[in-house]
């Protein structure tokens, strides 16, 4: 079969110059929670390297729902900056794209300056914080605050908007019957625990009118024993179909439960220690951390198979991500009913692996030690090949976790 990779496709009203998009991946370089040149940088340097369409990661509708001190919040403020941004990667020929969202119980105290919400109260360890249910007014304001967010989008320059409804942020939080424990219309049934997302949707849908494209980045699954299910997952993607979803991501995992369920491999727990300025957190998670944070085997294209059950069950664009590093497997993607690879570890380790595709390249130097996850909790997004300040200790274990994925 010819390839399509190097064709022209549509995502609603959208047209894209080939089947890639750089996914949402944590940036860690907004200072201020604003965008910064290094953000600007970084996102060009992606669409100069042949990307179709780069995605600003993690922005935050409010500011109740940041967990990370340079992380995204779309506000009004930022849009001169935004601009910036997307003018430079149009110039490149490229799409831009924002993923927006909320971190629900994920959000930190300290930088989202109020005790952290979601569908439920209780207490959560990731954080570690006390988090508390949302009233119904607080739901209905919040789905505003998306639609908002997709207007200072379309302000900022963005040609689409990813709506963050997976890997256990609060839209997530909401679907999951693990931290939903609501006993009105949003909790209980499917039915119920879908509402918040439609209500979502339909804020986000009005305010993109039909010049931007709404994408949803949602789960096949959860990943843990009381989370959400592949039959329930398969109804909430046809439910995102029925809202108008241009497009859907397909994913899986709980960043607060099951992390490596979404990027697979080891979590790099000595370089995510080593970077950790909290004594205690350091010491603890030195400790605990291979029992909380399992490692998820890695293996390429490791959706596929699910992708696929889903890609029957669905009549709308589908977008595949996971562990795509080869010409041949993103091929085999493509030829597999999906009509754009997102990637995200290929491209911080070569920012141009597009064009060296096009050039005959047949795969990326990403080897999935995964440095840059470990990094990322309190670093800017990085790949150790392109420092030279990562001491001899994490290179030494990064080097080993590659070996132990190549065997
Ligand atoms: C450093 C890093 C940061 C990430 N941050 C986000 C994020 O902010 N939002 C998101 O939806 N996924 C995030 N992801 C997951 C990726 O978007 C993607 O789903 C996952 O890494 C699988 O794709 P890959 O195998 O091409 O890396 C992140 C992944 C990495 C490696």
């Amino acid at each position: 079969m010819e390839s399509k990779l190097f064709t022209s496709g549509r995502i609603g009203p959208l047209t894209l110059r080939n089947r890639t998009i750089r996914s949402a991946a944590f940036e860690g370089m907004c200072e201020g929670n604003a965008p910064t040149k290094q953000l600007l940088d970084y996102h060009e340097s992606v669409a100069r390297g042949g990307i179709g369409m780069t995605t600003l990661a993690y922005a935050s509708v409010t500011r109740s729902g940041l967990s990370f001190p340079r992380q995204l919040w779309l506000r009004r403020e930022i849009l001169p900056a935004l601009r910036q941004v997307t003018d430079a990667i149009h110039r490149q020929g490229a799409a831009a794209s924002i993923q927006i969202g909320h971190c629900g119980n994920m959000s930190h105290r300290r930088i989202c300056g109020q005790t952290p919400i979601s569908a439920s109260g209780g207490f959560n360890l990731y954080s570690p914080t006390f988090v508390r249910g949302m009233r119904r007014s607080e739901i209905v304001e919040m789905a505003k605050a998306y639609g908002n967010a997709v207007r200072l989008a379309r302000e900022g320059g963005l040609d689409a908007v990813e709506v963050h409804a997976g890997h256990g942020y609060l839209i997530s939080q909401f679907l999951s019957p693990y931290t939903n424990h609501r006993h009105d219309e949003f909790g209980g049934s499917l039915q119920n625990r879908m509402r918040f997302m439609e209500m979502v949707m339909d804020e986000v849908r009005r305010a993109a009118g039909n010049d931007m494209a709404v994408i949803v980045k949602t789960n096949m699954y959860d990943g843990f024993k009381g989370g959400i299910e592949r039959p329930e997952a398969i109804e909430i993607a046809q439910r995102l179909e029925a809202c108008g979803a241009d497009a859907l991501v397909l994913s899986a995992g709980f960043v607060s439960r099951a992390p490596m369920v979404v990027m697979r491999g080891a979590m790099p727990i000595r370089t995510l220690t080593h970077y950790m300025d909290c004594w205690w957190l350091k010491w603890g998670v030195r400790m605990f951390g291979r029992l909380m944070i399992p490692t998820v085997p890695y293996h390429e294209g490791y959706f596929l198979e699910d992708a696929k059950l889903f890609r029957k069950a669905l009549k709308g664009t589908l977008i595949y991500v996971g562990g795509l590093t080869t010409r041949a497997k993103i091929d085999e993607v493509l030829n597999s009913g999906f009509e754009f690879v997102q990637m995200a570890r290929a491209l911080i380790r070569q920012p141009d692996f597009v064009n060296r595709m096009a050039a005959g390249e047949e795969r990326c130097g990403c080897g999935h030690g995964n440095y840059c996850i470990g990094r990322m909790y309190t670093l800017d997004m990085s790949c150790y090949s392109h420092r030279d300040d990562v001491p001899p200790c994490l290179l030494r274990e990064i080097a080993k976790l590659e070996k132990q994925q190549q065997g």
